[in-house]
């Protein structure tokens, strides 16, 4: 196994369910972020494809412009997800409980993740079951910056630096035969120390791990 039990554990141990009982009519990352994900995605994604975009909310960060054959959404709240106005249906289930997806087979052209891979606590059988439901040559599209709900965070992420977080989302990936070589992206404003020491930010750091399906 890739992760022992103690990198599994959370410091909130309470059902996730619960955690996301209320929504949360916000965005999670700043805009510069949603920009580089919606270029990513414009860049990835091709037009009337099927798309399951995984542990979502009410935002869609698909281009406005691109039509898509169907998406699929999922995550915790039902609320969030009946907002979203890119879905086409959706389910809600606790994937660190119910591991394995209500999705049949190499269905889908695409599978999104955006700033929720560090909620799962049994990556190996997620990622297995993206594979599972993945077509030859689909792909997968994991995105995070650094910001997190902490206490819902694994250890093995809470306790790593962001590089590391990029090697450990690729080792996901690595964990199950048939993905290519995962492809990092990284995109880190460099603000010099005299403007950082007066209180200029950079923008949320941006990364993205991307595999396909080869076989
Ligand atoms: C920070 S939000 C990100 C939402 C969305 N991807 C976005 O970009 O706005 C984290 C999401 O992870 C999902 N999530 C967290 N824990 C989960 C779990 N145990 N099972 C399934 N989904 C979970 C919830 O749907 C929640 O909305």
């Amino acid at each position: 196994m890739l992760l022992n039990s103690n990198q599994r554990q959370k410091l909130d141990t309470g059902n996730d369910r619960e955690f996301y009982d209320n929504p949360r009519f916000v965005t999670h990352v700043d805009e510069g972020f949603i920009d580089r994900l919606t270029t990513l995605y414009r860049e990835r994604l091709a037009p009337d494809t099927r798309i399951f975009d995984m542990m979502s909310s009410w935002v869609s960060h698909l281009p406005d412009e691109m039509k898509f054959e169907y998406v699929q959404g999922h995550g915790l709240n039902q609320q969030e997800l009946a907002k979203n106005p890119r879905f086409d249906s959706y389910f809600v289930q606790n994937l660190n409980q119910e591991l394995k997806l209500p999705l049949e087979d190499e269905s889908f052209d695409a599978v999104l993740n955006t700033v929720s891979v560090q909620y799962l606590q049994y990556p190996e059988a997620i990622f297995a079951e993206i594979y599972r439901i993945l077509k030859p040559n689909g792909i997968a599209i994991f995105s995070f910056s650094n910001r997190m709900f902490y206490n819902k965070a694994i250890a093995a992420w809470r306790d790593a630096s962001d590089a590391d977080r990029v090697e450990l989302v690729k080792s996901y990936f690595q964990s199950v035969k048939g993905f290519s070589s995962p492809e990092a992206i990284v995109h880190v404003s460099q603000v010099p120390e005299l403007l950082r020491w007066m209180g200029a930010g950079g923008g949320d750091p941006f990364y993205a791990v991307v595999a396909r399906k080869i076989a």
